[in-house]
């Protein structure tokens, strides 16, 4: 039943974005292969993805999810605490595990499900949340949750975090230490040996979120191996859903702190576990990810390429932002691209602070080195603007 003074109240608000060039759109996106899609009556060679690895098209990765959903069904039916705990699940958490190096391993529904179910496990009313200003909106929505307080410290600063951590640790009980392994936005990594040192230092717990990090950095394996020496990172956590093309979201961490998530994640208790033929897309996913370096090294070797024919720091990542200012500029920007053939991400506020939006550029190891040079040109005379 219709509700005027709702609807009304809806109007002003998207109003009120449309006003600032905020007000977003769906566009129907059909995916024809691991580089192309057909949206918005176009065919586009796309670089707005996160399938850095193209395995949501792999023919062995679509296979396993078919076989398991012919076997097993379409959905879970249940929580994984009732009947939704497919045996596929071992596997995949087995596989989790070993790639981190970690002693257990737990997947949710989503990336999302997984900070807002596990932040608040860690931290409550008397303890200390010291997180990166570039945190991704699920890890502050978690932070936001825990009823913690919450501090941030100026991106990838660990002396800014030391600060704080000096100033007001003592006052609280537990404290957690968030930071992206490779932030979404900046594709730029997060100077995890600091910030473990820092950790151990203040009696902190470093928590990382490794979503753009698995299949890319470290070898395949994370963020936590991208450094000279493996960092100890006591909560890794992840997503299925971008290099491993499936869905879900993980933590890898020791068996205890597994079985308590296990236990009494709220995020992961109260909500049906993934469909079967997803959980063995991403079990297939995660074998090639730990078995094919060849691979796993193409996303960021395409970015360098992007970087150093435009004269750009070389990309620590499969993630390159072209940072142009204003919300318009970018969707101008983004639509000059669209013209050329190429899908790249305006990224706007919220998702960045304002005065920040950027083309957020993502590489696959589908994209051929024809697609990456022929994008740098099509950017050239943007950036020339800038
Ligand atoms: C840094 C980061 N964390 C978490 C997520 C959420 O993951 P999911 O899409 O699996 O919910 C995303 C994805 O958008 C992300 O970029």
């Amino acid at each position: 039943m219709p509700d005027p003074s709702l609807d009304e109240f809806a109007t002003r608000k998207l109003q009120a974005l449309e006003r600032r060039e905020l007000r977003r759109s769906l566009p129907s996106t059909e995916k024809i292969d691991g580089r192309r899609v057909r949206s918005r009556g176009h065919e586009f060679v796309s670089f707005a993805g996160n399938d850095y690895l193209g395995l949501s098209h792999r023919p062995e990765v679509v296979e396993a999810s078919l076989e398991a959903t012919r076997r097993y069904g379409a959905g879970a039916n249940a929580s994984r605490l009732i009947t939704g705990n497919h045996p596929l699940y071992a596997e995949l958490e087995t596989r989790l595990a070993a790639l981190k190096n970690a002693g257990d391993a737990v997947v949710f529904g989503s990336g999302y499900l997984t900070n807002i179910g596990v932040i608040p496990l860690f931290a409550g009313e008397p303890d200390l949340i010291v997180m990166d200003e570039h945190c991704h909106s699920c890890l502050i929505g978690g932070a936001a949750l825990s009823r913690a307080s919450v501090v941030s410290f100026a991106h990838n600063d660990p002396s800014d975090a030391a600060a704080l951590l000096d100033a007001r640790r003592r006052r609280y009980r537990n404290c957690l230490l968030l930071t992206e392994g490779v932030f979404s936005m900046e594709g730029d990594l997060a100077p995890l040996p600091e910030l473990a040192e820092l950790a151990a230092r203040f009696d902190a717990w470093l928590m990382t979120d490794d979503a753009h990090g698995l299949g890319v950095v470290g070898g395949g394996r994370g963020s936590s191996f991208a450094f000279d020496e493996p960092v100890g990172v006591s909560l890794q956590m992840g997503t299925l859903s971008k290099a491993a093309g499936a869905y879900g979201g993980y933590i890898c961490a020791s068996h205890e702190v597994c079985e308590l998530i296990r236990n009494r994640a709220r995020s992961f208790a109260f909500s049906t576990g993934l469909p079967p033929g997803t959980v063995a897309a991403a079990a297939r996913a995660l074998e090639i990810i730990a078995t094919e370096p060849e691979l796993v090294g193409l996303p960021r070797s395409r970015a360098r390429s992007f970087t150093a024919a435009l004269e750009l720091p070389a990309a620590q990542s499969a993630i390159v932002p072209l940072v142009l200012g204003g919300a318009t500029r970018t969707i101008e920007a983004g639509l000059t691209l669209q013209e050329a053939g190429f899908l790249v991400a305006a990224i706007r506020p919220p998702t960045v602070p304002a005065g920040t939006s950027r083309l957020r550029i993502a590489f696959s190891a589908e994209h051929t080195e024809r697609d990456v040079q022929d994008l740098a040109d099509a950017v050239r005379p943007i950036l020339s603007e800038r």
